[in-house]
């Protein structure tokens, strides 16, 4: 078979939620797809879905994040291909425990899904897209970044990195042709909350997105060349300004969700 001429994006955590629509839109917008998650079947399945719905050619790239091994391979993979045009760093989780009493290993985890793997698989990224002046990072940080919140401080302190990590690459890449976004969500449906069996109903409704919205306003955002950070939904912009100017005010709001 001919090698596929069409530009290649890499999704992590493309298996569920907002990954999963990220492949889905870049598929159907013709790219090939590298498929990145834990579990192998859903890969398959959705990487055969993908390729004949759209004729791509996306493959499943199994992987865990939080091992080094597992990194080193993907780097390997990225480095070097010619039609890398788009790396998604969306896989994470969330915990529900305060840091006291978090397991040790999970909040390991965390720091090495939403940091250490992002900034390897960035750095392998973007010789090539500098070189051919033609790239974007899509960095998936969320509104916690802005928003200490007790019971996830590694939570909020990973997706800060994250969004400094965005913002700061996009002045080193200006005028480069690269782009670099933070995609800071809010409360969307995915399977994120299932996980860490966290009852919707906590959380009032309107401020609920689809993956699918939160999707499109990213792409969106990245194909006009707008701004670094992404945030979806003007209800979201406001509470991200009020977060920015008003935290004193909101501080003991948030400090209610305490979990000893
Ligand atoms: N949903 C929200 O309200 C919300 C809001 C703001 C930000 N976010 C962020 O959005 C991103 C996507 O989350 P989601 O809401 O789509 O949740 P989700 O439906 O649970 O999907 C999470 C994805 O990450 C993958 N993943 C988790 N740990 C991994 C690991 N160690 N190695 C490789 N892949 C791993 C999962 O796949 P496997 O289990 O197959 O590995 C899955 O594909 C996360 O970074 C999350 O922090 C979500």
């Amino acid at each position: 078979m001919a090698p596929s001429a069409r530009p290649l994006a890499v999704v992590t955590g493309a298996s569920a939620g907002l990954g999963r629509v990220f492949a889905q839109r870049l598929a159907a917008g013709g790219h090939d797809v590298l498929l990145v998650a834990r579990d192998a079947g859903r890969l398959d399945a959705l990487a055969a879905a993908l390729n004949t719905a759209h004729g791509a050619a996306c493959e499943p790239w199994p992987a865990d994040l939080s091992r080094d091994a597992d990194v080193d391979r993907l780097v390997g993979r990225l480095r070097g291909d010619e039609r890398l045009a788009i790396l998604v760093n969306n896989a994470g989780f969330g915990t529900t425990k305060a840091l006291a009493k978090a397991d040790p290993a999970g909040q390991e985890a965390m720091v090495r899904v939403h940091c250490l793997a992002p900034m390897r698989l960035t750095q392998a990224a973007l010789p090539g897209m500098l070189a051919r002046r033609r790239g974007t990072v899509i960095n998936v940080s969320s509104v916690a970044s802005f928003a200490g919140s007790p019971g996830n401080v590694n939570y909020c302190a990973t997706k800060a990195y994250l969004r400094v990590f965005s913002e700061t690459l996009a002045l080193e890449c200006a005028g480069r042709g690269v782009a670099v976004q933070a995609l800071c969500p809010g409360f969307t449906y995915t399977e994120f909350h299932d996980r860490i069996a966290f009852d919707r109903g906590r959380i009032p409704a309107w401020l609920w997105m689809s993956a699918e919205s939160v999707i499109d306003t990213s792409l969106a955002q990245a194909a006009r060349g707008g701004k670094t950070v992404c945030i979806p939904g003007a209800k979201y912009k406001v509470i991200v300004w009020l977060l920015r100017n008003f935290s004193w005010v909101l501080a003991p709001l948030r400090g209610r969700h305490r979990r000893d």
